[in-house]
Order: C-alpha cells, then structure tokens, then sequence
C-alpha cells in the first residue's frame, strides 16, 4: 500500500473518491458535505490531498483545507474503500495528512467536524480535543460547506452553535504545554453517549408537528 501526496496524476481517482464518499453516508444514514470530482480535482492538484493505492487501485483519501487567512486548515473528506477498512489504514492517512498540515501550515490551527466515532479517536489520539463551534473558524465558506449536508437545518436552527457533528481542534501553542496528553485514549462511551443525546434532542424536535 502506498500513501502519498496527490498531485494531478490522480485526476482519475476523482469519481471514485466522491462515489465513495456519497456511498458511505448513504450507508451510515448520515449528514454529509457533498463534493463534486471538480472540487475533489483541485484539491489534488495543490498537493494538499493524500491518497492510498494498492496499486492502481484506490484505497482510500484525506485532503485539507484552508480557511479563514490561514489561521485555520481542517482535514477533511477521510474516506477508505470499505475492501480496504479495518486494517488501520484510516489511521495511517491521518497521521500522512496530520503531518503534511503540520509541515505547510505550522502556524494554523488544525480542526475538523464529525460525527464518526473512528475520526474522534484518530483525531483525540493526535492531539485534538472536541471544542465547541465556536472555537473553530469563522469562515463563512467553511459554513457554507454544511449547507449540503442533511442536518444543515439544525446547524440554522441553533445559529451555527452546535449541530450532530463534534467540533474538534488541534492548537499547536496549547499543545507545547500539555506534555501528557499523547499517552490519552478518547472515552468512546462518552461520545456516543453525546452523540445519542444530540439526535434525541435535535432529531425528534424536527419530527415534532
Ligand atoms: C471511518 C473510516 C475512515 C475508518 O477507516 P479504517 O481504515 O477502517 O479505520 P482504521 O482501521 O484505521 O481504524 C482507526 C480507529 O477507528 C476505529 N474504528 C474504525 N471504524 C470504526 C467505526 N465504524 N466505529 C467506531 N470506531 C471505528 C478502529 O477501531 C481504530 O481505533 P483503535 O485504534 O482504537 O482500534 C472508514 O470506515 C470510512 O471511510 N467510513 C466512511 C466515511 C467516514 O465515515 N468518514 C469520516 C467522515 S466524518
């Protein structure tokens, strides 16, 4: 298996990439961003993507994107092939992408939103930690981004303040002064507890007359 840094090369991957993504929240019933192969394209093209290939054959993608100035990247459309799933190779991109963001963007604040259990313990693992919304950035383009997502409508019902995705925020500066956090694991249980509590919350008020 091989994890690189994408470049145009890979243009052909860019159908695959976006299938497989609308695919996997069709099958996890979730919210999702949806991105066009256009969109996936000139991601590959700035070498801000990596992609894995068992082969010729795809195997799984991360890209990242930056937002407001600089401040902030997030690392965003993780996606593995499910022929590819289980096998830590989700955890291998992540790191690949984590490191490549760190190298381009030292200054940037690294944050991310999801709902996925699997991308809170990646992300807890590396360093993040969930934040509220508004920690993150303000972009109005990154929030633009949700309004293809299924849910958008809770994101507008609480003013941008919480939705069924957790906010979470790796801060190179705070980082240098919490030396232990590496050795941490992400309480699985809480999260999903969090997660369960937010669908009752905001999903059955929608259902509501
Ligand atoms: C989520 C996804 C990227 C994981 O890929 P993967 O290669 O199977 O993941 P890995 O084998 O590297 O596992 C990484 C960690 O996540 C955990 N994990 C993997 N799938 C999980 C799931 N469905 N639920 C909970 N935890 C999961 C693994 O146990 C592992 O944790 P551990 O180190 O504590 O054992 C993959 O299932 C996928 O592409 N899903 C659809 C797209 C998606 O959900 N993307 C995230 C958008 S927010």
């Amino acid at each position: 298996m091989d994890i690189v840094i994408a470049n145009e090369s890979h243009f052909k991957y860019a159908q695959i990439i976006c299938d497989t993504i609308a695919d996997s929240a069709k099958v996890r019933g979730t919210g999702i961003a949806k991105r066009t192969p256009e969109y996936i394209m000139k991601r590959l093209q700035n070498g801000n993507a990596v992609i894995a290939l068992d082969g010729d054959t795809f195997a799984g993608f991360c890209y990242i994107e930056v937002w407001g100035n600089k401040d902030f990247v997030a690392n965003s459309g993780l996606i593995v092939h499910p022929d590819y799933r289980n096998q830590g190779l989700a955890k291998k991109i992540k790191k690949a992408i984590f490191e490549l963001s760190r190298k381009k963007f030292p200054d940037a604040k690294i944050f991310g939103i999801t709902t996925g259990l699997a991308v809170m313990k990646m992300n807890y693992e590396l360093g993040y930690r969930p934040v509220t919304f508004s920690e993150l950035t303000d972009d109005p383009d990154f929030w633009k981004g949700c309004q293809t997502c299924k849910n958008f409508d809770i994101l507008t019902r609480t003013e941008q303040k919480m939705c069924l995705c957790t906010g979470m925020l790796y801060d190179a500066n705070e980082k240098k002064s919490e030396k232990d956090t590496e050795s941490k694991k992400l309480n699985g249980k809480a999260f999903q507890r969090l997660k369960n509590i937010k669908e009752t919350l905001f999903l059955k008020k929608k259902q509501k007359p």
